[in-house]
């Protein structure tokens, strides 16, 4: 088959290598899958470059997350068949930037069937992430204000539907007219260009003076510091991400004395402790693709032979929505 290998860490374009490999075999709790569609993520940028909590030995194919066909179960990987259409990890090194990946049978969700290939591999990250973020971690109520930060970018995407799905007032920010575009065709109901305008005044002026009673930060750096300034009375920082490259500080005494909640969100920690809950908000997700309220913004469908060039544009922070590769 046809896979995408990691020989040495450093840039997209100067590490990645296409290489013809053996079909991986599924081992105990394992499925083979055909790769259907496999999604770019920020972690692929970070695992190529060495500088992820998780550090795959080398060579390694990349691909953090896919919609897959399954060809064939390992043993103690009941439950499914050949033909089903799932979603969700692979099992690295036999990453979904190839013909053919490993997933692990105990995670892995239908794929909604309201969406196409494309549309499911990223969803749970996507979306996963924001409904956890929002509703567990947040406890997001109708009729609140809610800023999202990188909002036409791939999780931010999916945080501004959310927030309209949750009944809540967006606000998105984004970097430049072609994103701030973006997320106005999202649904949010203020767009912020930040190359063109302060956000902080922009979010006072917006909610009389109170601020925003969430954000969501995929960005992390001056997205953090600066929400700080136009956080409500009782808010919660969502930390997403770091985006920016620049992990903040946060002041606690400036905490204290506003009364907000710095809100931690790993989706992987709660995907891997609360098994239970993850298959109740794919239920709820589920529903929602189906009804017509969230849909994946996948800005690009890629062939393999992309892949270097797609990720590095990810990095880059030039792409909208979601990117993904089609073997
Ligand atoms: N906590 C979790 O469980 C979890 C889950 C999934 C993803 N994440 C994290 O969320 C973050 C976003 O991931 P994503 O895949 O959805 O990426 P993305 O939002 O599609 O891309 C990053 C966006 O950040 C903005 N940005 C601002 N300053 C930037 C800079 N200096 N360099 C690059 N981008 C910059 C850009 O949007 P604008 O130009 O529009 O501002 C860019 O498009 C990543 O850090 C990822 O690791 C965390």
């Amino acid at each position: 088959m046809k896979a995408w290998q990691v020989t040495s860490h450093g840039e997209p374009r100067d590490v990645l290598e296409l290489a013809e490999l053996p079909v991986p075999q599924p081992g105990p709790g394992q499925l083979l899958v055909k790769v259907r569609a496999a999604a770019a993520n920020f972690p692929d940028v970070l695992m190529l470059g060495g500088t992820y909590q998780v550090r795959p030995p080398l060579p390694f194919t990349p691909g953090v997350e896919l919609c897959g066909e399954v060809v064939e179960a390992g043993e103690e990987a009941g439950g499914h068949r050949p033909g089903d259409r799932v979603i969700g990890g692979s099992v690295l090194p036999h990453g979904a930037f190839a013909e053919y990946a490993l997933m692990d049978a105990g995670s892995v969700l239908p794929a909604p069937a309201a969406l196409d290939d494309a549309e499911a591999a990223p969803f749970q990250v996507t979306y996963h992430t924001g409904w956890y973020a929002l509703h567990r971690r947040a406890g997001l109520k109708a009729g609140e204000t809610l800023l999202v930060h990188a909002a036409a970018g791939g999780v931010g995407s999916g945080a501004v539907q959310l927030g309209k799905a949750a009944g809540a007032r967006v606000i998105g920010v984004a970097g430049g007219p072609d994103k701030a575009r973006v997320a106005r065709d999202l649904g949010a109901d203020v767009v912020i260009d930040r190359h063109a305008e302060d956000f902080v005044a922009v979010v006072k002026e917006a909610t009389g003076g109170r601020g925003a009673d969430v954000v969501y930060d995929p960005v992390g750096g001056d997205a953090f510091r600066r929400s700080t300034k136009c956080i409500a009375f009782d808010g919660r920082i969502l930390i997403i991400g770091f985006a920016s490259g620049d992990i903040p500080q946060a002041a606690m005494n400036h905490a204290l004395v506003k009364n907000y909640s710095i809100v931690g969100v790993h989706w992987g920690l709660f995907a891997r402790l609360d098994p239970a809950g993850v298959r109740d908000c794919h239920a709820e997700l589920t529903r929602l693709a189906a009804a017509g309220e969230i849909r994946t913004l996948v800005s690009e469908r890629l062939s393999l032979a992309e892949v270097p060039d797609g990720i590095a544009r990810l990095a880059a922070g030039t792409t909208t929505g979601r990117i993904v590769f089609i073997p």
